[in-house]
């Protein structure tokens, strides 16, 4: 089986190489566990390291404050969007019903999955995509008016990623030691594998984030929870034994 590697320091060596091909990953944590930056590293590493364009469907975050944000690591996702190598679609305005200056997305007269859909595989045939991520499940849920409805787009859109071949991620917010995966009890089902952010907050040296790779089909993984910081580069998966101090 062929892998697609997140690029991330630390984290494909626990998972035979990497995500396995065209099957899409569940990205879960607590707010600020890092899957927003998480997600934008798997598609920014995928574009400057593998060759391998991607898409980043934006539902949560406005499109030019994530461009801002990962300055600091020193991604140029502008540089990157010229090339063709990397697309942003902003879904993060349809919602409220306000115009979006982006090049990609949704109309704002309302949130419209089948839009979105197209949208998606017009944009992943023209650049060849091969990774994809959707951010995130809570904030498209958002647009429904009942979690029968949430699901049945969960569904949808996790069909059509795989029907399309793209190596996908869809992230989902759940508490911190809530005993489900994602917000609406489905994405686990509908996902090949299940990687969990944990913050504990506990406080003391190092850090008190880590990651946990929970579910990966057709896969040997690590079964540990692997100390990760967020640093100068973006986030990094360390050795349980390790030492780690990155500031
Ligand atoms: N430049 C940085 N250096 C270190 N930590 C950072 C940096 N930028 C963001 N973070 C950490 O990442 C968190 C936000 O990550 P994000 O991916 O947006 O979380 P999520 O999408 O899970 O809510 C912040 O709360 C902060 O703790
Ligand atoms: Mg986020």
């Amino acid at each position: 089986m062929k892998r697609i590697k997140t690029g991330i320091t630390g984290l494909d060596e626990l998972m035979e190489g990497g995500f396995p091909e065209k099957r899409a990953i569940l990205v879960s944590g607590a707010c600020g566990t890092g899957k927003t930056i998480f997600s934008m590293q798997y598609i920014y590493n995928g574009a400057v390291k593998y060759n391998e364009p991607g898409i980043y469907v934006t539902l949560d975050e406005r499109p030019e404050l994530i461009r801002e944000d990962v300055t600091r690591f020193g991604w140029d996702l502008r540089k990157l969007e010229e090339k063709k190598l990397i697309t942003i679609i902003d879904g993060s305005v349809a919602r409220i019903g306000m115009p979006s200056d982006e090049e990609f997305s949704l109309p704002m007269t309302g949130f419209d999955l089948d839009k979105l859909l197209l949208e998606i595989m017009r944009v992943t045939k023209r650049m060849g995509a091969k990774r994809a991520v959707i951010d995130s499940i809570p904030a498209l849920g958002f647009n429904f008016e009942n979690e029968q409805e949430t699901r049945k787009a969960i569904l949808k859109l996790s069909y059509m990623l795989m029907r399309i071949g793209v190596t996908s991620i869809m992230t989902s917010e759940i508490q911190e030691g809530a005993a489900k995966f994602g917000r609406y009890e489905v994405e686990e089902y509908v996902v090949d594998g299940v990687v969990v952010l944990h913050y504990s907050g506990i406080g003391g040296g190092g850090t008190n984030r880590t990651i946990h790779i929970r579910k990966m089909r057709a896969t040997k993984h690590s079964e540990d929870l692997h100390p990760v910081t967020i640093g100068k580069t973006g986030i990094k998966v360390h050795g349980i034994e390790e030492a780690y101090d990155e500031s």
